[in-house]
């Protein structure tokens, strides 16, 4: 037994320093700014906008401005990416998948919006 801790003491050892590592990389990764309407606005412009704004509001939604999205209906649901339509119907979660009739989107923008609900879905 004693012979076995001994052995088994560098590989503890060096499961610790990369758990610390690790550790360390996630919360700078926490540490930086956090997510806003600012910088997931560019997504919904570009990909959503054209059936969900001003001139066309398919199935009656506008994702144009922070207040239409924030409106109701579970689109954000703050903190809780599951419950938010706008990030199930963008990862596949809920079908028909957003974009409609169009490419998915890239993952790092689903991770994007996804970040954003996560951390409450401020809008500054
Ligand atoms: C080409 C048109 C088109 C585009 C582009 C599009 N949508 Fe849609 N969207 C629709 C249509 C049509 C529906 C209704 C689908 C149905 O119920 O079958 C819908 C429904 C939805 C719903 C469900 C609303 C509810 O309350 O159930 C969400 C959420 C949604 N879209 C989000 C998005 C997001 C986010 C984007 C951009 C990433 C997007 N859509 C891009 C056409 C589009």
């Amino acid at each position: 037994m004693k012979r076995f801790a001994r052995s088994f003491a560098p590989l503890a050892t060096f499961g610790v320093a990369l758990g610390l590592m690790v550790l360390s990389a996630s919360s700078v990764q926490s540490e930086g700014k956090k997510t806003t309407y600012k910088d997931v606005k560019p997504i919904l412009d570009k990909a959503c906008i054209g059936c969900h704004g001003a001139a066309v509001q398919s199935d009656g939604i506008r994702l144009d401005s922070y207040a239409e999205i924030m409106k109701g209906r579970n689109l954000v649901v703050a903190g809780d990416p599951k419950k938010s339509k706008i990030v199930a119907f963008v990862n596949g979660t809920r079908q028909p998948r957003m974009p409609m009739s169009g490419k998915p989107l890239p993952q790092a923008s689903i991770d994007l919006l996804t970040k954003w609900v996560k951390e409450g879905a401020a809008e500054k």
